[in-house]
């Protein structure tokens, strides 16, 4: 926004109270509501973000009574909550909470809904607003959607508004993908859709913006002209845990690239926008999503790498080989790893690959991205001990050790010539102090005053998928004959490294240490003091 600009609705009530509401949750009872969005709202409520005006109705399948209902709150508020809770305040906010039992594919149950809805209006003032969060299975959204539709809670009358966030995966391939924006928008207009990426409401992700244009530095020299490669690195410890149902029809591909990934992708590469606003930033990283190289399936096999996990240990502890997880087929293609090499044809990245990957059970939970920037073209240190200097790297740490790093050579102390790499770091905790969150507050507090920023659109999530469809389509062809192919608490396969050895490039090292620090690190450290 220049100096002279008004700042746009929602901008300028950022920090108040979001607006008088009624947050509808269809499948109060799940995972996400009890771990995520539950203490996200207790968050808010105690940084005063929510409207004095402000009730929830949850929906289940199940037929229980308020009072259990709000039981159920207060344990999940107390098993999940981010810090310490505030009794009183947990009181006040578990006050607000409504229970409504009902099929979400029975008309009466919108017809119930519709009623309480009149009712929470009168008691709590919240000027029929309503914001419906689908924490179901992703084969019901369409289907709550359409009733929504015909039962006339979507639409927006008299001054009120009608939100509906979608959880992902949105779609399992682009044809679906099309069809689930077709069907809610057949009901919903565009600026009532928020299709949530949960990457999008971490602090560090949301920073790289920041980082990017409210800094004069660093954007002069984030080209092709400067920087040699990217990497994006989402690296888990977890294995599939119960979720082998699911996870068995999506496979890290779907379930990591088109969304977590492909935001990471776009906000490290999108062109500066005109704005901070929703429009503005969302068309920059649609672009970046269309821009994405085709491949084609001869790329494809040469470009992309598939893993699974065998047994191994994580943590100190023995874990199983993904194929004996709970509903896994004890023979399943799967794969809980993926590793890509892509190419964004614009003028700022052309030639410059963007290294992706993540995985299941790999040795250390880490999301980073790594701007690895070109050598020097010459290196003036004829006569001395110094043969190579290795190349700066900057690498903004998304979590577990939220922080921006930079690595660059420095003179190793002494009569000789010697260089070594070292860090300058930002670490987020230690400058800001830590605000634990679920990751979910600003965005919900976004729906609640209408800023889509971090939500994604229609075309950005079929631009995914139209990057992500080929890939499926060759590896259904050609299945992977050697899984498991990586050790639980390895780094990942054998041919991920190869991928980037091919082109004479290294992944930055996952393995840390407690202490946060890659272990490499540490080793060449002592070297050098040697
Ligand atoms: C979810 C995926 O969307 O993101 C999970 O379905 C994954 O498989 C999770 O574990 C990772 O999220 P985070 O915030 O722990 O990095």
């Amino acid at each position: 926004m220049t100096s002279n600009e008004a700042p746009s609705p929602a901008e300028s009530r950022r920090g108040l109270p979001g607006d008088p509401c009624v947050m509808v949750i269809f499948g109060a009872g799940g995972d996400l509501t009890r771990r995520k969005l539950t203490p996200a709202l207790y968050n808010l409520e105690s940084s005063h973000l929510l409207s004095g005006n402000f009730a929830v109705v949850g929906i289940t399948r199940e037929g229980i009574s308020t009072d259990e209902y709000r039981e159920r709150v207060r344990r999940d508020l107390s098993e999940h909550a981010t810090g310490d809770v505030d009794p009183k305040l947990a009181e006040q906010l578990v006050a607000r909470f409504h229970y409504l039992g009902g099929d979400y594919l029975d008309p009466k149950t919108y017809v119930r809904l519709k009623a309480l809805l009149v009712t929470l209006d009168a008691d709590h003032g919240t000027r029929g607003n309503a914001l419906c969060y689908l924490a179901t299975p992703p084969d019901l959204f369409a289907y709550i959607v359409g009733h929504l539709g015909t039962s006339g809670l979507a639409s927006e009358e008299e001054g009120r508004w009608r939100r509906v966030v979608i959880e992902k995966p949105f779609g399992t391939d682009l044809e679906t993908a099309k069809a689930l924006n077709r069907d809610i928008r057949r009901v919903l207009t565009e600026s009532q859709i928020y299709r949530i990426d949960h990457y999008l409401g971490k602090e560090t992700v949301q920073n790289i913006m920041v980082f990017r244009f409210a800094n004069g530095i660093f954007e002069p020299i984030w080209n092709r002209r400067y920087i040699d490669h990217v990497q994006i690195t989402v690296a888990e410890t977890v294995g599939v845990e119960m979720r082998g149902r699911y996870y068995e029809q999506a496979g890290a591909l779907k379930d990591m690239v088109p969304n977590h990934i492909f935001q990471l992708l776009s906000f490290t590469a999108m062109e500066p926008p005109i704005s901070f606003e929703a429009r503005a930033v969302r068309d920059e990283k649609a672009k970046v999503l269309h821009g994405v190289q085709p491949m084609s399936p001869e790329e494809i096999l040469r470009r992309t790498v598939r893993g699974q996990y065998g047994n191994g240990v994580v943590d100190g502890r023995e874990v199983a080989a993904y194929r004996s997880e709970p509903r896994v087929a004890p023979d399943s293609d799967t794969e809980t790893f993926v590793g890509m090499k892509l190419f964004i044809d614009n003028w700022r990245w052309a030639e410059v690959p963007f290294y992706l990957r993540t995985g299941k059970r790999l040795a250390q939970r880490v999301t980073e991205i790594v701007i690895q920037f070109k050598k020097p073209p010459f290196v003036p240190f004829r006569g001395t001990a110094v043969q190579q200097i290795a190349a700066d790297q900057l690498v903004l740490n998304i979590q577990p050790d939220e922080g921006i790093s930079l690595r660059f050579q420095a003179k190793v102390p002494g009569p000789m010539v010697r260089m070594g790499q070292v860090d300058m770091e930002f670490g987020y905790a230690r400058h800001f102090g830590s605000h634990p969150s679920t990751g979910y507050e600003t965005l919900l507090y976004d729906c609640m005053i209408a800023d889509a920023t971090l939500f994604q659109r229609d075309d950005m999530v079929e631009a995914g998928w139209n990057i992500v469809d080929p890939i499926l389509e060759v590896w259904n062809a050609v299945p992977s004959r050697a899984f498991p192919n990586y050790a639980a608490g390895s780094s990942g396969p054998k041919d991920a490294d190869d991928l980037m050895t091919r082109d004479g490039r290294q992944w930055r090292s996952i393995d840390h240490d407690s202490g946060g620090r890659h272990r490499r690190d540490k080793d060449e450290a002592r070297a050098l003091r040697a």
